[in-house]
């Protein structure tokens, strides 16, 4: 988080204030904050239950988010959006959406490489190309090929597409923007993954995490 932070400030990218809350600064009553706790806004971090978060991790912050229900209406708030933070060789591991058409943006720091692969009818591995959108239009990628993103660009992954991405040469600020997100049940991850795993209580929280609500 301290070093999200640091990045996030470095590109210019500013939370909303409940980013910078400490455990002591929630209020006691939760009506007026429950966007927060129903939409699971806020500070996310997981090693994708890996146990090494600098190899296979991902920092997030989710600034708003839809409900499924209005998708389902097919009006209101489909829409999400987060800002993360990713190092180095930091993997978040080949997974795809359901339903969620998701853009991954480079915001600032270093390039990011976006990796792909087709997923089949029984949601394992598939062959043959992916089509993608890379802002200006249409990649055709084959199976485990990937894009290098500079600052400013973006990809559009559409569901059922595997990806899983890192930043090459130095860390990543990354936009999310992204028809509604349920992290409980719209990932597949292909090697089982611990999405909000388990966290060793030995220090002060800096922030709450989604899961703490
Ligand atoms: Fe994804």
């Amino acid at each position: 988080m301290t070093k999200a932070e640091a990045a996030f400030a470095a590109g210019g990218w500013h939370l909303p204030p409940f980013g910078r809350w400490s455990p002591s600064d929630w209020p006691e009553d939760r009506a007026p904050v429950n966007e927060i706790i129903r939409k699971g806004l806020g500070w996310d971090v997981t090693d994708f239950g890996s146990g090494t978060y600098s190899e296979i991790g991902l920092c997030l912050f989710t600034l708003r988010n839809g409900s499924l229900d209005d998708l389902a209406d097919g009006g209101g708030k489909v829409y999400a959006e987060k800002l993360m933070y990713v190092d180095v060789g930091q993997v978040t591991p080949l997974h795809f959406h359901r339903l969620k058409q998701e853009d991954i943006i480079n915001r600032s720091g270093g390039i990011l490489e976006v990796q792909f692969h087709p997923s089949d009818d029984d949601e394992s591995l598939g062959t043959g190309d992916v089509e993608i959108v890379v802002d200006v239009g249409p990649r055709t990628v084959a199976a485990g090929g990937s894009v290098l993103l500079v600052p400013g660009e973006s990809v559009s992954i559409p569901p059922r597409v595997y990806h899983t991405f890192w930043a090459v040469d130095a860390p990543c600020v990354l936009g999310e923007v992204s028809s509604v997100n349920n992290d409980h049940t719209d990932n597949v991850f292909l090697e089982p993954a611990g999405r909000f795993p388990e966290i060793v209580e030995d220090e002060e929280p800096l922030h709450l995490v989604v899961r703490d609500y």
